[in-house]
């Protein structure tokens, strides 16, 4: 089981360590490749890409994490095809740099792949003891020369300090998205609400919301994270497989949302999951902040929060009274306070949740709940907020009198308009 021939590294804890790791990894060998002295083998060829193909091996790599959670593991998150990926090793560099040793990965593909041939896997390592790597390299074969490989950096090394206390992720963008107008409205909302940040997968939008992103990246507000996945794999608009040849699912939005919360751990103190099209909107409080206190208080064993999602067709217009939008009229894209009726729960369908959690807490997500976590799950009623989804309807036969007129957006009418005025001043100019 264990090829670990003594070493001055290993010697007195091969054994103890053998044991423990046998469960479920074991090294193989253990390599000898530089004398000290020699160049630096580690990190030669380190990958700054969001997705990197490991050539031939079905197998695409997103991040490394250090997970603190669970003493030296290094949690990788990958794309893999579900059947034929079965084994791979992590190299890792240690502080010496003189060393290397292959160690054995478990592969845990995520449950929810919803058919398609490739799902996300966290590709789990134990990092070998007194070793502080800073890199990481994957291989299905135990014998590579590591430098030879592509290696990445491993992240959340250091917990930092909260720079945010909320931070939205978008799964992809894709598909020259142009709704402007919403997009904006939505990011102003956002932050009005209390986020700090806004992290984007893009994958595809038009030149106008190109410049959009710009803006806020200058401001701070958003990160674009650049999602070419489409170079590597045949994605579906669809997230559930309809057996078209496609690869993987709604362009990778499991990947890129877990990848969003491990991104997020230390620097968020919540993560909020939801779409571009959609607001946790509060009815009891004006700010996620006294929202979440409320909750939290009330739920101390709870990390994460569903809230129920409530489609507000882009069919039914109400025009407010409102003053200074004319500028608006310039900017492409739905207006988000022209839409206050929203469509009744359906019997016996699924009514989607979006979710705030401690991104501590989760270990795995997915769409519309976690599937790994650490604490409990909690759904929050209706009386305390809904997501405001803004979209085209879902049940196209519903007039306006058969709808649930619910204008709580507008109650934010003032921040909002001053706040996307400001915004466009500058954008527009
Ligand atoms: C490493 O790469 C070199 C050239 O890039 C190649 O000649 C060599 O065979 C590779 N070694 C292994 C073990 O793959
Ligand atoms: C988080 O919220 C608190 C209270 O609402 C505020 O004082 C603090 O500045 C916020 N933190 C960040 C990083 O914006
Ligand atoms: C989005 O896709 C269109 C059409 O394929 C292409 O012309 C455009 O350059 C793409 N934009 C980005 C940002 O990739
Ligand atoms: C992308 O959307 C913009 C705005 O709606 C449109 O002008 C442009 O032609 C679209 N581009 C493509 C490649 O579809
Ligand atoms: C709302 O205003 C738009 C123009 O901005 C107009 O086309 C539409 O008919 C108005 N709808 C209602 C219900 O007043
Ligand atoms: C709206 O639909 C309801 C039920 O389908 C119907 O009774 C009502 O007459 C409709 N109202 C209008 C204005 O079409
Ligand atoms: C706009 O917001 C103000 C307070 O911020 C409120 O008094 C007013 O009723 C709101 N307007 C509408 C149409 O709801």
């Amino acid at each position: 089981m264990c090829h670990v021939r003594k070493s001055h590294l290993f010697g007195g804890i091969c054994l103890i360590t053998c044991f423990i790791l046998s469960f479920n990894f074991y090294w193989p060998r253990r390599y000898q490749l530089t004398r000290s002295g020699s160049p630096p083998i580690c990190g030669v060829r380190v990958s700054h890409d969001t997705i990197t193909p490991l050539k031939g091996q079905r197998t695409f790599i997103i991040s490394a994490y250090k997970d603190n959670r669970e003493g030296n593991i290094i949690r990788i998150l990958g794309i893999v095809h579900h059947q034929k990926v079965k084994e791979l090793y992590c190299y890792f560099c240690c502080n010496s740099n003189t060393n290397v040793y292959p160690t054995r990965a478990g592969i845990d593909i995520h449950q929810d792949r919803f058919g398609f041939p490739y799902g996300l896997a966290d590709i789990i390592c134990t990092e070998p003891p007194d070793c502080r790597a800073e890199f990481v390299s994957v291989h299905w074969s135990p014998s590579e020369v590591v430098h030879n490989l592509t290696s990445f950096r491993i992240r959340n090394r250091d917990p930092g300090q909260f720079t945010a206390n909320f931070t939205v992720c978008f799964s992809t963008m894709f598909g020259n998205y142009s709704n402007v107008l919403q997009f904006i409205q939505t990011i102003e909302m956002y932050k009005i609400l209390g986020a700090q940040k806004v992290t984007v997968y893009l994958n595809n939008c038009s030149r106008q919301m190109e410049e959009v992103l710009q803006y806020y990246t200058e401001e701070g507000t958003v990160e674009v994270i650049p999602w070419h996945i489409q170079r590597y794999l045949k994605p579906s608009k669809r997230w559930r497989y309809p057996s078209d040849g496609t690869e993987i699912g709604y362009y990778g939005q499991i990947s890129a949302l877990n990848d969003c919360i491990y991104r997020n751990m230390y620097s968020s103190k919540f993560v909020v999951l939801n779409d571009q099209d959609e607001i946790i909107l509060p009815f009891k409080h004006r700010t996620w902040d006294t929202m979440m206190e409320s909750l939290q208080r009330e739920n101390p064993k709870v990390g994460i929060f569903l809230f129920e999602n409530h489609i507000f067709p882009q069919t039914v217009v109400s025009n407010g009274t409102f003053t200074d939008t004319s500028s608006w009229n310039r900017v492409p894209g739905s207006n988000l306070l022209q839409y206050i009726h929203r469509e009744p729960d359906r019997p016996n369908y699924f009514n989607a949740r979006k979710m705030i959690l401690d991104p501590r807490a989760v270990i795995q997500t997915s769409v519309h709940s976690t599937l790994k976590q650490y604490k409990n799950s909690k759904y929050v009623p209706l009386e305390t907020a809904l997501v405001y989804h803004c979209r085209g309807p879902l049940q196209r036969n519903l007039n306006r009198s058969s709808l649930i007129k619910d204008d709580n957006i507008w109650r934010y009418n003032e921040s909002l308009i001053r706040n996307v005025n400001g915004m466009l001043n500058h954008f527009l100019t």
